[in-house]
């Protein structure tokens, strides 16, 4: 199955987020990722529902919604409501894991658990056949720009293993620090699809940075 670019919006110019969306067209990317931030559970605050709602008029691509916000529930229907085909919560952050997933699906939008880089792959161990996607943060969330932290690469091989072994359907994305030096090791673990903010937006090339990336992880589409 071909592997996903998700260029996440965080990193990019949103003085001309039409234009900067369209670069990233250009360069094949396969989802638009959306980090939303309240400034509570991360120590930062981007947008909601209504940018995503003009992502939605911008793009046909997938728009991918990470909710790094306090409280979850309470915005999924907002969320959905805007456009959003993908959503995700963080395990960190939602007592009733369960019946939040549902909650996501029953929007007709694909389900995700989201981990910070601590949180072991073993708190998702009874929900996996339930979940679309695991998303493995590969770095602290609340910024773009990090570092990849390399103890998660153990995390995503660990999460692909467990994968294959048990026959499970959902995908796995990985989150933070992704850029040309590391992505090629981060596919090889077993990610299927990459979000990078800064080693595209902040690249200078942003359709040529995103082609590079996709052609790094799908080789034969060369
Ligand atoms: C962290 C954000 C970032 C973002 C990607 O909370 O989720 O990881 O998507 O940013 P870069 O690619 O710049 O690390
Ligand atoms: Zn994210």
């Amino acid at each position: 199955m071909n592997k996903l670019i998700a260029p996440s919006l965080i990193a990019a110019d949103f003085s001309n987020l039409s234009q900067q969306i369209r670069l990233v067209e250009i360069g094949g990317a396969h989802m638009i990722h959306c980090d939303i931030m309240d400034g509570n559970f991360v120590p930062n605050i981007t947008f909601g529902p209504l940018v995503v709602e003009s992502v939605r008029k911008i793009t046909k691509l997938p728009i991918d919604v990470h909710l790094m916000i306090r409280n979850p529930d309470n915005f999924i229907f907002e969320f959905a409501k805007a456009g959003a085909d993908y959503i995700s919560v963080h395990q960190e952050e939602v007592q009733h894991l369960d019946r939040t997933i549902n909650l996501i699906k029953d929007q007709n939008s694909k389900a995700g658990v989201v981990l910070n880089p601590a949180t072991p792959i073993s708190t998702l161990k009874n929900i996996f056949s339930i979940l679309d996607f695991v998303l493995i943060m590969s770095v602290n969330p609340g910024f773009g720009g990090q570092q990849f932290i390399p103890y998660t690469l153990e995390k995503i091989r660990e999460l692909d293993k467990i994968r294959a072994e048990k026959g499970y359907k959902f995908r796995i994305e990985v989150d933070g620090g992704i850029g040309k030096s590391n992505i090629e090791k981060i596919s090889s673990a077993g990610c299927d699809i990459f979000i990078a903010g800064s080693s595209i937006f902040r690249s200078g090339n942003i359709s040529a940075a995103t082609v590079e990336l996709n052609n790094l992880v799908n080789p034969s589409i060369n």
